[in-house]
């Protein structure tokens, strides 16, 4: 019987232990994606102004943006800028004619248009940042919209220039592999499919928004370009 138990135990230990390496895979706290005052980056909320907790900048667990269906419990508004897309302008005419929730919710701040430091539900319980109110980032007053500045990092509202989104994954176009294709150490998938959201490539296609370890959040290290390869044939 004892030996039993320590048999049992040493089982529940290796399993812990093993769904421990296969989730513990994203660590948002040490990126540019921690706006709380602790983050890597330089566009981050102001210290000690009711405004350190991470999640908060992009979700909530009450009081979501429901139109964001695809976004879980999104925290921001829905932009209102006029996206170009690049499929209707150039190339193929497979592509959606404006931003799918899972891309639209970067596009709520890498746009260039919307507040970055604005939610619909504040932190803390409601008195002290109003919803909808912008919380204090770096040297921008209390209620000041704090937008992505110019430079690499604006994905903008023009698509024209970017990876096509919102587009339908058609295998053999462009030399796209079969969706049942397996992918090596990619952080939150095991083939193309699991890339896909509603069968689409999406800013999440190649992006985990919390994943630390690849460097631009890649879901692949992109080194031999391995991202890239991991879908087209090339
Ligand atoms: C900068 C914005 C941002 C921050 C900050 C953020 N997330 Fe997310 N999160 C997203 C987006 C965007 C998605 C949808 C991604 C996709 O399509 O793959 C998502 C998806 C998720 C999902 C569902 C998909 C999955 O990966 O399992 C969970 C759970 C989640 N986030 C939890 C969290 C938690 C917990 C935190 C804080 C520690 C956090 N997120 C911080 C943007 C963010
Ligand atoms: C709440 C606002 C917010 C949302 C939502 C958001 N980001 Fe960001 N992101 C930022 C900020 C701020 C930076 C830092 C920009 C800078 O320093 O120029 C950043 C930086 C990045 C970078 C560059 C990282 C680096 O190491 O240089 C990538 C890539 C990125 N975001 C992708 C995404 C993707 C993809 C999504 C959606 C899945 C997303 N972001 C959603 C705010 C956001
Ligand atoms: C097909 C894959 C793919 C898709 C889809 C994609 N990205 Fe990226 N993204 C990349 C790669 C690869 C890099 C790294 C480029 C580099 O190192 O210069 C990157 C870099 C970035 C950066 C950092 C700035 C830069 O150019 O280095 C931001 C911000 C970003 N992506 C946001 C987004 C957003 C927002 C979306 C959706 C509108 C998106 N990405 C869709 C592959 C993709
Ligand atoms: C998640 C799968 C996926 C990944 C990863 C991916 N792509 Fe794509 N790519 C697509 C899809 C889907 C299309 C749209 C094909 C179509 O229907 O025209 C596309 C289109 C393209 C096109 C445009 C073809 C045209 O006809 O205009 C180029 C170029 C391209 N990808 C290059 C890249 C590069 C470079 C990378 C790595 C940075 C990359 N892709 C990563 C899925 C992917």
């Amino acid at each position: 019987m004892a030996i039993l138990k320590k048999i049992m135990r040493s089982v529940a230990a290796i399993v812990a232990l093993s769904s421990m390496s296969a989730y513990a895979t994203s660590n948002i706290t040490n990126t540019k994606h921690n706006l709380s005052a602790t983050g890597t980056g330089t566009i981050k909320a102001a210290a000690g102004d009711n405004n350190d907790e991470i999640c908060v900048y992009c979700h909530t667990p009450h009081a979501a943006n429901t139109a964001f269906v695809g976004a879980p419990l999104w925290n921001k508004a829905t932009p209102t800028g006029t996206f170009t897309m690049y499929g209707t302008t150039i190339g193929g005419t497979t592509g959606d004619t404006t931003p799918n929730s899972p891309s639209m919710a970067c596009l709520s701040c890498h746009d260039g248009v919307s507040a970055i430091n604005s939610m619909v539900n504040a932190p803390g319980s409601g008195g002290y940042n109003a919803a909808g109110a912008n919380v204090k980032f770096g040297a921008t007053a209390a209620g000041t919209a704090y937008t992505m500045p110019a430079g690499v990092t604006q994905i903008g509202v023009d698509l024209r220039n970017d990876h096509p989104v919102s587009i339908t994954y058609t295998a053999g176009r462009a030399s796209l592999k079969a969706t049942t294709t397996t992918l090596t150490s990619w952080a939150g998938a095991a083939t193309i499919a699991d890339l896909l959201r509603n069968s689409k490539v999406e800013c999440g296609s190649c992006h985990d928004p919390h994943e630390a370890t690849n460097g631009t959040f890649l879901r692949v290290a992109n080194t031999g370009s391995a991202l890239c390869i991991g879908c087209h044939a090339k």
